[in-house]
Formats: structure tokens, C-alpha cells, sequence
């Protein structure tokens, strides 16, 4: 695919936008080519793991180090607000999609974030944004310093012009920027909305598929980075950062996509949702849905994930004497929902495209009244589940929902109703 280099996660990339650009055989020459600065960025410690280590070389205009000091931003208010301390019902909580913004927003002023599961400081945990904009990114980048951001667009495409080139998506597509990596975001469609999880743990990547084989779920060659891209532009730009579960803003005389060059393994990427290789059973019952796992970052404790990037995709079901949908269950992860679009076979309405779900640790959830009763009734033919795309960010770590999300009017007062009414088992 033009401007795109196909492979991730642990693949190594080198690619210049002015020839000449790359070094040859040093990292960092005593003069690279053009007078450009060499400037490594570490998304993984020095010494982690060969097999784990991710790290790019950069060739850029001006050292990202040349900025005067950063002062706390103002705007985006909803956007990494902080979590609410005081203690959390436990109650599963559902949200109606937010609106598109009235006023002028762009991305960055355009987040709202809903819950988020440990102190970014702690290098663990995840956090879920949603953002609704209707203007570019102008004058302005952004970075993020707490983790590496997983963007869902639910509507509208979305332009990332990243450190390390450009990336277009749209709804059924998500991409990954690395923690730190400056980008801003133009919408070519005037208005977007969608997710965004937010990893402060260890990098996404893709799980590993034991007796799958070495086939399936999300193949590496699906994974798209850019090429080199840079912008040779004076003039002001705000620089906004994400900094320890704030804003923070400066504001430099250039544009700091100046990136002429790089190579390495830490890069942007996106991925097309219709390309996951989806795997079910073709006998009875239904695996559980780590099976649609696209992308894990795993936390310290083998098994356990700090956040699982799941879909639930278009498939065929075929199991015979089987409750299809998925069961009723309570589960020590906790899982936020989303829907990109189409309807979710475990819920008959109420969780619309750009809505969003909360079922956290030991709540128990499952399939709705009308749900349950069509999928008990039903004749069990072979039956294809099509136009849809659900995710989940699923985290061994308790949500806890902002002030937003547990204030807003788009929170249901009424989903406990969705397990309301059913019927009474009759014993012999
Ligand atoms: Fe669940």
C-alpha cells in the first residue's frame, strides 16, 4: 500500500523522505547528512529483552530538546481530568453517544475522557477517551508522555500526521501512536468521533496463539506503518502534552514534525478491522472471547492482561445446542465496550454506535431480556452475524469513571432494566 511499510512489532523499518537522509551503518554519525540531528526514542526500557525491545533513530531539522518550558493547558477540560477517588458503586454503567461539539474543536479539545484504571505514573493501566471534533489541528501537535494511543474512530476519517508520517483511517480502521511521538489531526470528512484507549503499560502487541499455530487472529503483515513525512515550517505551533494525567503546553517557532528520516521498531500504525483472521468454534458452545483478541499488552502476571484490544467482527455461527450470544458471566477483568458500528448480538438496543459500556470486576452481565429469549428460541442453522464491529478494552485493573462520566446526562439511569424480567427457572 503506497506510503506504508507492511510488518510491526519487532519488525525493523528504514525509510527516508529526501535521499541521502538514512546514516549508513552508524545510529548517530559525528555529522548526519544535511546537518539533521540524530535523536533516538525509547518506547521500551534500554535494556529490555531483545524480543521486546522497541526503539527508533530519528533524523530530524531540530533536536526535539530545544522547546522552552512547558506551563499547564487550560483547554480540554474533560480531557485527563483525574478519576474520581471517593469510593465507586458497583453498578454496570452505560453511556449514550456523545454529541458532536457546537463550537469550533478540534481533536485535542475534543477528548473526554471516561475512565481510566491506574495512575499513569505507575506505568500500568489503561485509559478510555472518547472525542467528537469538527476542525483540524492547526498550529498545534500534540504528544502523549503517559502511554501509546489506540485511536477507534466510529465516524469519520481521521489524518495523523505523526513524527514518523502520515496515517489515514476510518471507522472500521484503528491506529497506534507511540508514547511521545508528536502528531496533530486533520478530518478529512469536517467531523469525527470515536475512542480512544490510552496504554500506560507494557506496549500493545500481538497475543500469542499456542495451539492456533502460527496462523490467525491479527496477522503482522496487516499492520501498516508510514514512510517518512515531514513538514519544513516555521512559524508558531502550540506543543500540547499529556504529562502524569495532565495538560501541558509550550509553544515552539517550528513545526516539530520536522522527522526527515528514521528506522527502527518503535512506529505508528494502523490496522483494517475486516483483515482479523476470526476464529470460533465449529462444534458446541463458544470459546471465550479472548479468541478475538486483537492486540495485548500483558501486565506482569502471566495470563493476566493490563489491556486486551478485543473485536467482535462479522462471523459465521454454527455451533449446534449452544446459547450463541455470549453467556452470562462475572469475570475478575473488568470491560469497557464500544461500538463501531452495526448492532452487538448480546444487546437488542440501547448501545448504539458511539455508545459505550462498563461492566467492571464481579458485576454480572450478559445478554439483555430479548436477547436471551431470541437466542434460546432460535433454530439453530448456520448463521452469518454481519455488519457489525464491537470492541472491547478489557483490563485486569477496576475502571474507575470520571466526574463526566458518572455526571453526564449520556449516562442510562436505566440499564440495570436490561436484566430485568426474567423469567424464573422451573424446577421438576
Ligand atoms: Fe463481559
Amino acid at each position: 500500500m503506497e506510503g506504508y511499510q507492511s510488518g510491526g512489532f519487532g519488525s525493523h523499518f528504514a525509510t527516508e523522505a529526501v535521499p541521502g537522509a538514512l546514516p549508513e551503518g552508524r545510529n548517530s554519525p559525528q555529522r548526519p547528512a544535511f546537518g539533521l540531528y540524530a535523536e533516538q526514542l525509547s518506547g521500551t526500557a534500554f535494556t529490555a529483552p531483545r524480543h521486546e525491545n522497541r526503539r527508533s533513530w530519528l533524523y530530524r531539522m531540530r533536536p526535539s530538546a530545544e522547546h522552552p518550558p512547558y506551563r499547564r493547558y487550560e483547554g480540554a477540560q474533560l480531557f485527563a481530568p483525574g478519576i474520581v477517588k471517593a469510593p465507586v458503586a458497583p453498578n454496570r454503567l452505560r453511556w449514550n453517544p456523545i454529541d458532536l461539539p457546537a463550537q469550533s474543536t478540534d481533536l485535542i479539545d475534543g477528548m473526554v475522557t471516561m475512565m481510566a484504571n491506574r495512575d499513569p505514573a505507575d506505568l500500568t493501566g489503561v485509559a478510555v477517551h472518547l472525542y467528537a471534533a469538527n476542525k483540524d489541528m492547526q498550529h498545534r501537535c500534540f504528544f502523549n508522555a503517559d502511554g501509546e494511543m489506540l485511536f477507534i474512530p466510529e465516524q469519520g476519517r481521521l489524518t495523523l500526521y505523526t513524527e514518523m508520517g502520515r496515517i489515514d483511517i476510518g471507522p472500521g480502521e484503528v491506529a497506534l501512536v507511540p508514547r511521545g511521538v508528536r502528531f496533530r489531526a486533520a478530518l478529512p470528512d469536517g467531523k469525527a468521533r470515536g475512542y480512544v484507549a490510552e496504554n500506560h503499560g507494557a506496549l500493545f502487541r500481538l497475543p500469542e496463539l499456542g495451539p492456533i499455530g502460527s496462523n490467525g487472529l491479527a496477522n503482522p503483515r496487516d499492520f501498516l506503518t508510514p514512510v517518512a513525512q515531514f513538514e519544513d515550517a516555521e512559524g508558531e505551533v502550540e506543543l500540547i502534552q499529556k504529562y502524569l494525567g495532565s495538560l501541558w503546553t509550550t509553544t515552539l517557532d517550528h513545526s516539530p514534525l520536522d522527522v526527515v528520516a528514521w528506522h527502527g521498531t518503535l512506529a505508528p500504525w494502523k490496522y483494517d478491522l475486516s483483515k482479523f483472521n476470526t476464529i470460533g468454534t465449529v462444534s458446541y458452545d463458544h470459546p471465550d472471547p479472548s479468541i478475538f483478541t486483537v492486540l495485548t499488552s500483558p501486565s506482569e502476571t502471566p495470563g493476566r492482561a493490563n489491556a486486551d484490544f478485543v473485536i467482535f467482527p462479522p462471523r459465521w455461527m454454527v455451533a449446534e445446542d449452544t446459547f450463541r450470544p455470549p453467556w452470562f458471566h462475572r469475570n475478575v477483568m473488568s470491560e469497557c465496550m464500544g461500538l463501531i458500528h452495526g448492532a452487538y448480538d448480546a444487546k437488542a438496543d440501547g448501545f448504539a454506535p458511539g455508545a459505550m459500556s462498563l461492566h467492571n470486576l464481579m458485576a454480572g452481565h450478559g445478554p439483555d431480556v430479548a436477547s436471551w429469549k431470541g437466542a434460546s428460541e432460535a433454530e439453530l442453522k448456520p448463521h452469518k452475524i454481519e455488519g457489525t464491529m464491537a470492541f472491547m478494552v478489557e483490563s485486569c485493573w477496576p475502571y474507575m469513571p470520571t466526574r463526566f462520566a458518572l455526571e453526564t446526562d449520556k449516562l442510562q439511569g436505566d440499564y440495570d432494566e436490561a436484566w430485568g424480567g426474567f423469567p424464573k427457572a422451573r424446577l421438576p
